[in-house]
């Protein structure tokens, strides 16, 4: 089974019965979904977006320029750039990082959802299989995510998805216009033998999951 491309999906479970979250590779198609999602939701996600620290290149980055550079990444193996789909309608974002091989084997993910999503725990499934998926068929041994203190939506999904607090990193990401700290959280394979969508719906529901290539 090779780790890219690949589509993973599951029931959404009780919160919403129904219906399902799908995670499939970033495509030029989804252009004119992800413009009007951003722009709808543009107060939403700027306190949490990356932004250009000084002396970087400042100019905007088209939709088009953004999955060009992450199909190069993800040819390249060090990315893996999922759109996240909830009953076939484009919702955000789950993008596997920084892929280092060799004896770390790790990575970072970062995730964003449009708000019409948000609140019906469709990113606590769409990262536990995202993580499934690169402790299994990627062979990675490390997830790392960081989150800035003041996002209380997202230190919920790692609540919820049990991953541990490892550290805290000041001034770790240019945030929003700034330099921001961010608090760590990191699991290993080791820590989730059941794999994570199965210890996050066992307390939840029964959902089932599969994955499949494209
Ligand atoms: C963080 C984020 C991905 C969470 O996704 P989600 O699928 O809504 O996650 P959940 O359904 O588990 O909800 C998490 C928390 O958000 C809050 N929330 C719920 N519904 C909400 C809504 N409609 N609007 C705003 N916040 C809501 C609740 O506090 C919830 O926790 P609870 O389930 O204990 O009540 C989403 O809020 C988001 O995209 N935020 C903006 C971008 C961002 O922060 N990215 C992450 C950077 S590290």
């Amino acid at each position: 089974m090779s780790a890219w491309p690949v589509r993973l999906t599951t029931d959404l479970g009780p919160q919403s019965p129904g219906s399902r979250v799908t995670l499939r590779p970033l495509a030029y198609r989804d252009s004119l979904s992800w413009r009007n999602a951003r722009q709808r939701n543009a107060a939403w996600l700027i306190p949490w977006d990356a932004t250009v620290p000084p002396g970087g290149d400042a100019r905007p980055t088209t939709f088009r320029t953004l999955v060009w550079r992450l199909h190069r990444q993800a040819r390249r193996g060090t990315t893996y750039p999922f759109a996240v789909e909830v009953d076939g309608r484009f919702a955000g974002q789950v993008t596997v990082n920084n892929v280092v091989r060799g004896s770390a084997q790790f990575a970072s993910i970062g995730y964003w959802l449009d708000q019409e999503f948000a609140g019906r725990g469709v990113m606590p499934r769409a990262v536990a299989m995202v993580i499934d998926h690169c402790f299994g068929a990627a062979r990675l041994h490390r997830i790392e995510i960081a989150i800035r203190p003041e996002n209380s939506n997202s230190l919920r999904v790692v609540e919820k998805l049990g991953i541990r607090e490892i550290g805290y990193a000041p001034k770790f990401l240019h945030i929003d216009g700034d330099w921001r700290d961010h608090r760590l959280y990191a699991i290993t394979r080791e820590e989730c033998p059941e794999g994570l969508l199965a210890r996050l719906t066992a307390g939840i529901d029964h959902g089932e999951s599969h994955e499949s290539h494209e």
